[in-house]
C-alpha cells in the first residue's frame, strides 16, 4: 500500500492541492493527515473538506483543538497567530467543526504504524531534541511494541530518526529523498509541513510510504505561494505571517 503522509496543512489550499496532485500522480492509494488542518492559513474550510473527502486516516493537531475549543488557547501563542485561529472558527461550518471534533489523537494501524501529531507519548510535544527522540523510541518499545514506524508532525521540519541515530534531516534544495527501512529498527518520521514549512525551504513538504517495499520517500513540491499570500492579506492577517510562507522559518 502506498500511503501519502501529509501534516500541518494549516489552511493552505494552494499547497494542499499541489501536494495531493503530486501524490496522486505518484499513485498514492491512501492519504494520511497528521493534524493541524487549520490555523495560520486563509483557507481552513476548503482544506477541511478536501481532507474529509479524501477519506484520509486523520488525527487532530493542537490548532484543530483550539478551533473546536477542546483545548483552551495556549497563551504562549502570539496574538497574530491567535487571530488566524479565531478566523478559522468563523469560517468553518458546524459539520466541519464536527469533523475536527471527531478526530482521534492518534491512530494505530493493524500493520504496526502509528500516526501522532506531537509525539507517541504526548500530542503536544515538539520532537526536536535527540533526547526527546530517544525517550520516545524507548516509550514505543515499552508501551507499543508492535509499532515499528511512527509518523509525527507538529515541528514542521522533515526528519527521520531511529533508536541509534538520526538518519536524515532535510534542510533545503532536496525535492526528493528515498530511504529503505530496516525491519529490525523502530523509526520516527516527520514528513514536514504541507502548508507552513519551517526548515527554510518554502516548498510544500510531504512523504510517501510504500508498505510493500518498506520504503519512505520525502518530497518537496513548488506551489503558488503568491496565491496563498494574497488570500492571507485579503483576510487581514499580519504581514509577518504572510511573509513567513516565503521565509519558511
Ligand atoms: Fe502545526
Amino acid at each position: 500500500m502506498k500511503y501519502a503522509i501529509l501534516s500541518d496543512i494549516h489552511g493552505n489550499f494552494e499547497a494542499l492541492t499541489a501536494v495531493m496532485g503530486e501524490a496522486r500522480k505518484r499513485k498514492a492509494e491512501k492519504f494520511v493527515c497528521l493534524g493541524d488542518l487549520v490555523g495560520y492559513g486563509a483557507s481552513p474550510a476548503i482544506c477541511v473538506d478536501i481532507v474529509r473527502n479524501s477519506k484520509a486516516h486523520c488525527i487532530s493537531g493542537n490548532h484543530d483543538r483550539y478551533v473546536t475549543g477542546v483545548t483552551p488557547m495556549d497563551p504562549a501563542i502570539r496574538e497574530v497567530t491567535q487571530a488566524t485561529i479565531e478566523y478559522a472558527k468563523k469560517m468553518l461550518t458546524a459539520p466541519q467543526i464536527e469533523y475536527l471534533n471527531g478526530l482521534p489523537l492518534q491512530i494505530m494501524t493493524e500493520d504496526g504504524m502509528l500516526f501522532v501529531h506531537g509525539s507517541p507519548r504526548n500530542e503536544d510535544e515538539y520532537l526536536l531534541s535527540w533526547e526527546a527522540i530517544q525517550e520516545n523510541i524507548l516509550y514505543l518499545k515499552m508501551n507499543m511494541p508492535d509499532v515499528h514506524l511512527c509518523f509525527f508532525g507538529h515541528t514542521h521540519i522533515p526528519m527521520m530518526a531511529t533508536g541509534t541515530r538520526i538518519e536524515a534531516r532535510f534542510e533545503e534544495k532536496t525535492d526528493m529523498a528515498v530511504f529503505q527501512l530496516a525491519d529490525s529498527k523502530t523509526y520516527l518520521i516527520n514528513p514536514g509541513s504541507v502548508g507552513q514549512p519551517r526548515d527554510r525551504c518554502s516548498k510544500a513538504a510531504w512523504a510517501m510510504y510504500d508498505s510493500t517495499e518498506d520504503v519512505v520517500e520525502f518530497h518537496r513540491v513548488k506551489y503558488n505561494i503568491g496565491g496563498a499570500q494574497q488570500r492571507m492579506t485579503a483576510a487581514g492577517f499580519d504581514p509577518r505571517l504572510v511573509m513567513r510562507l516565503e521565509l519558511a522559518k
